[in-house]
């Protein structure tokens, strides 16, 4: 009976906040857990291993992680073997780990972001010496190649491109947590995608904090667009995406690759951030109103179908109602199929935590809900343009808040739900778009 206990697979619980890099942290954290026995469950209360992986980009993504650290108590009484896990760009913080262990003191094991692959190691130590482990590692190492990746989808991968950000942006505490840019070798690229195609997968999607600046500390050096065309080269792949575009580094070459290869979707995510030119130079962002929309007309000329879609913040230090009216007016010029909209949240660490003429909450509150209705305007006239027209769709699976429908996106990006066959699921098929909601599609496959 014990020895069946004992051989009974342990299970893990990971929950993931922040971005794509996040995400794919934590996919690897899962494949290597998954190699060493362990199975994965979506219920805390049954699991014997909990990982937390953190993110601090706003002060809202950290209170999450606090107040969900104070429920685990509970679970730790319950059951004093569960090993409890923190890592992610949180970590990264000055003191950090420090306060985290002061204030739950039932945590066993903190990791950052630079020695995350070492987590099996750890768990290991937990396990056998009984002792808690802290281990931050300030500065990045070389890339990890080789881990394995428990990926979420069967359907469409993210395969990162580069790690870190160089930019600093003065809002922006991700240079910080994440390290210098570093890109991966293309041959390596390469290598993940065609094991990738190999499984079956068919979209593709090139992963950095900023994609055009790709290669750059390569030897042979080689650019984003080159990159681009060597995927569009390998069989199989049916579509490539990639994320994020910096304005100041999106160059010609990269629209013109967008433009000729014909796996390519027609989407470009390019953060503005604000539409004042001397907010912009503020934030360090390093390319003008102007510059911006200049952009826009050249992808717009030679990708006209492109979907274009941003990141925006409001109430950055000093912006001003006239600063807030150019970013307003910029929208309404790009017309954006969408818009990740947030409130400038002070992170300790950047300079514009100490920059003195920080906006009042209310204000900042007023702002956001006047730039969310220019975006919805926008993003639903942007939908309702695709009623009646046909459209490939990747099916990805059933929807989730209708499980007989499928579900699929546009090459645009477009999220699609849709009556059809769900032997289709993993294929390309044409889908009649029936009627646009504001942030999706709804269709019918055509048989
Ligand atoms: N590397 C990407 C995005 C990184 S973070 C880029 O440069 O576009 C994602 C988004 O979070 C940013 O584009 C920005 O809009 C937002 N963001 C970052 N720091 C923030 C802060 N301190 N307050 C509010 N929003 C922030
Ligand atoms: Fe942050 Fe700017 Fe780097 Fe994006 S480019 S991660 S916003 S510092
Ligand atoms: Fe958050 Fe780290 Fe991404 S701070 S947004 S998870 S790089």
């Amino acid at each position: 009976m014990i020895n069946n206990v004992e051989k009974a697979a342990k299970n893990f619980f990971i929950e993931t906040w922040g971005c794509q890099m996040n995400e794919e942290d934590s996919e690897k954290l899962s494949g290597m857990l998954k190699r060493l026995g362990y199975k994965r469950t979506e219920d805390r209360s049954s699991a014997d291993l909990i990982i937390f992986n953190t993110c601090c980009v706003r002060e809202n993504a950290e209170l999450k992680v606090y107040g969900n650290l104070g429920m685990l108590k509970k679970l730790k009484i319950k059951n004093p073997n569960l090993i409890i896990a923190i890592c992610g760009c949180m970590m990264q913080q000055k003191d950090m780990a420090k306060n985290i262990i002061k204030r739950f003191p039932f945590v066993d094991i903190i990791f950052g972001t630079h020695n995350s692959y070492k987590f099996p190691e750890y768990l290991n130590r937990v396990q056998q010496e009984n002792t808690s482990v802290i281990e931050i590692q300030d500065k990045e190492s070389g890339i990890v190649e080789g881990l394995p990746i428990d990926r979420e989808s069967t359907v469409k991968a993210f395969v990162t491109i580069m790690y870190g950000c160089n930019n600093f942006c003065t809002y922006c505490i991700v240079p910080y947590v994440r390290g210098r840019e570093r890109s991966r070798k293309p041959e390596d690229i390469e290598k993940e995608i065609k094991e990738l195609i190999s499984k079956g997968y068919k979209e593709i999607t090139l992963l950095g904090q900023n994609v055009n600046s790709y290669g750059k500390t390569l030897e042979p050096k080689i650019s984003f667009s080159d990159l681009l065309r060597r995927i569009n080269s390998i069989d199989g792949v049916e579509r490539i995406r990639f994320m994020t575009s910096h304005p100041k580094d999106l160059t010609e070459d990269v629209v013109d690759a967008v433009a000729e290869c014909s796996k390519v979707c027609e989407q470009i995510h390019l953060p503005v951030q604000s539409g004042s030119t001397s907010l912009l130079k503020k934030m360090n962002r390093n390319y003008s109103k102007e510059g911006y929309l200049n952009l826009v007309k050249k992808i717009r000329e030679k990708v006209p179908d492109a979907a274009i879609t941003t990141d925006i913040i409001v109430g950055f230090p000093g912006e001003t109602e006239e600063d807030f009216e150019e970013t307003l007016n910029l929208a309404r010029e790009v017309q954006y199929d969408s818009a990740f909209t947030f409130i400038y949240s002070k992170r300790k660490g950047t300079p514009a935590y100490d920059f003195e003429d920080q906006i009042p909450e209310d204000i900042k509150h007023e702002r956001f809900n006047r730039l969310v209705e220019v975006i919805n305007e926008s993003s639903a006239r942007k939908n309702k343009a695709y009623e009646g027209r046909t459209e490939e769709i990747l099916v990805e699976g059933t929807s989730k808040n209708d499980n007989t429908k499928l579900t699929g996106r546009t090459r645009s990006g477009k999220l699609v739900n849709f009556e059809g066959n769900k032997k289709d699921i993993g294929k390309l098929v044409k889908v009649h778009i029936t009627k646009a909601t504001s942030f999706s599609l709804l269709g019918e496959e055509i048989q």
